[in-house]
């Protein structure tokens, strides 16, 4: 298994691209076989998450041309198996975006349950809901989902849950449904804005995405369009929250600033000087940085993506902090793992408190999850001495290129596999 091994003190330093955003990509590029004409789609991140959803799609039959890392070719004409298996959905949940997709187009998808994961239970009742309100039978045999309509028409939608994957599943299949259809409250993250646009790019009719309602017209048929993804607000947010974690100065570039607002306010109150500019945004962290409260809460809040980063942060921040996860139950796990290098944490249902101290030493952790292992490098490189990070294999679902970009910044990192690796790692950084 790959490991990240880490020696810590550097304060990171300098600037950092950000590539687009995984969240927004996996839905786009199951929306895009909507179509029988080709999607071009690039600002892809290159990470194993959008790579196995390209198996998947590949896999149902479509056409998939991968033109470089960050862009790809997608034409769904010849479609025809309408089922995704299991092994799919066990890899990343997010192969379930090809069921409002399928339904939407074809009227008829099958799509293994996806389970559980490591942040919660994440249940996905409220996507089914839209679809049965649309008119489709939907059934769960055998552990799949079993969706089909003769129609598919347009109704009035309310969600009992703010949901990302319900309100971005129900919009794409009510897209091709005939009449209105108006979704109420409904998710508003940036994410759920871009799957909108790249639809409408398409030729869909979809107003209001990004606020409390949204109205689609159906249409019969989508066309072609070349679309590029918007920037990941999250990779941002974790390289500055990195930069206050190790005392830093880094420039996120590439990034849409009102994206960032929640976590700018916080990187601000904990005592960060932060410079916005048109796509870039600057953290330094120079002087002791002071405790505060979070709360995770649905666009525009503070996002719960970015909960491991902050909690990390606020470790290593004068008095006491607080966080209430109100989004996931159970997104605390890595906590138990920074108290073992040191951090002052404790626990109860979706509320940590924090106790900040002045340094963390370096330790062997694990990544309990994709942000919660982003969160562990970041404290790796602010401890005294060396840490590892096992399972990175949660990281590389969501991180392009991380370790390098990280090493581009001053950070004594690499990725090791074996324990003559790590000797010789030790061994150069002394
Ligand atoms: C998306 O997950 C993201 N994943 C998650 O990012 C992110 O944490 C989450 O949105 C919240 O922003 C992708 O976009 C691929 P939800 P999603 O449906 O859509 C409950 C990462 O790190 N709920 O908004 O699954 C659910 O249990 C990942 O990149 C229902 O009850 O999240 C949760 O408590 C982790 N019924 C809350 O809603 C449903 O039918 C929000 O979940 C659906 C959700």
């Amino acid at each position: 298994m790959e490991q990240y091994i880490i020696k810590g003190g550097n304060p990171l330093v300098g600037e950092v691209e950000i590539g687009g955003a995984k969240n927004a990509a996996l839905a786009i590029l199951a929306a895009a076989i909507m179509t029988d004409e080709t999607v071009t789609i690039d600002n892809l991140p290159d990470v194993n998450d959008i790579n196995v959803l390209l198996e998947a799609i590949s896999g149902i039959g479509a056409e998939v041309d991968r033109i470089d890392r960050h862009t790809v070719r997608i034409n769904g004409s010849n479609i025809e198996n309408f089922d995704i298996e299991y092994d799919y959905i066990k890899k990343i949940r997010a192969s379930y975006y090809l069921l409002g997709a399928l339904l939407g187009k074809y009227k008829r998808a099958e799509v293994a349950l996806p389970g559980g994961c490591n942040i919660g239970s994440r249940p996905i009742d409220q996507h089914l809901k839209g679809f049965r309100a649309l008119g489709a039978y939907v059934d769960i045999e055998h552990g799949k989902i079993i969706a089909e309509a003769e129609r598919l028409i347009g109704k009035h939608i309310y969600f009992d849950v703010v949901s990302v994957g319900a309100t971005i599943n129900v919009m794409m299949a009510a897209s091709m449904a005939e009449g209105l259809t108006i979704l109420e409250n409904v998710a508003k993250e940036p994410h759920v804005v871009d799957v909108a646009n790249f639809l409408n790019s398409m030729g869909a009719n979809i107003r209001g995405a990004g606020t409390d309602v949204i109205k689609i017209r159906g249409v019969s048929r989508l066309h072609k369009t070349d679309y590029s993804i918007i920037p990941d607000q999250i990779e941002a947010g974790t390289f500055m929250f990195a930069a206050a974690a190790t005392r830093g100065d880094v420039t996120v570039m590439n990034v849409i600033p009102k994206h960032l607002e929640a976590t700018i306010a916080k990187l601000v109150e904990i005592g960060c000087e932060v410079e916005e500019f048109d796509d870039a945004v600057r953290v330094v962290s120079k002087g002791d940085l002071h405790n505060t409260q979070v709360k995770t809460l649905p666009y525009p809040g503070f996002p719960t993506d970015m909960q491991p980063q902050i909690g990390v942060t606020l470790a290593l921040c004068k008095g006491t902090s607080t966080i209430t996860e109100s989004i996931f139950e159970n997104r605390f796990k890595y906590l138990s793992e920074l108290a073992r290098m040191g951090a002052n944490v404790k626990v109860e249902g979706n509320a940590a408190t924090i106790e900040g101290v002045d340094k963390f030493s370096g330790a062997r952790v694990s990544a309990p999850d994709l942000r919660a292992g982003a969160a562990l490098v970041i404290a790796g490189m602010a401890a005294d001495g060396i840490t590892i990070v096992d399972d990175i294999v949660y990281i590389q679902r969501g991180y392009e290129r991380f370790e390098e970009k990280l090493r581009s910044l001053g950070a004594v990192i690499e990725r090791v596999s074996t324990e003559r690796e790590i000797q010789k790692f030790k061994l150069k950084v002394g």
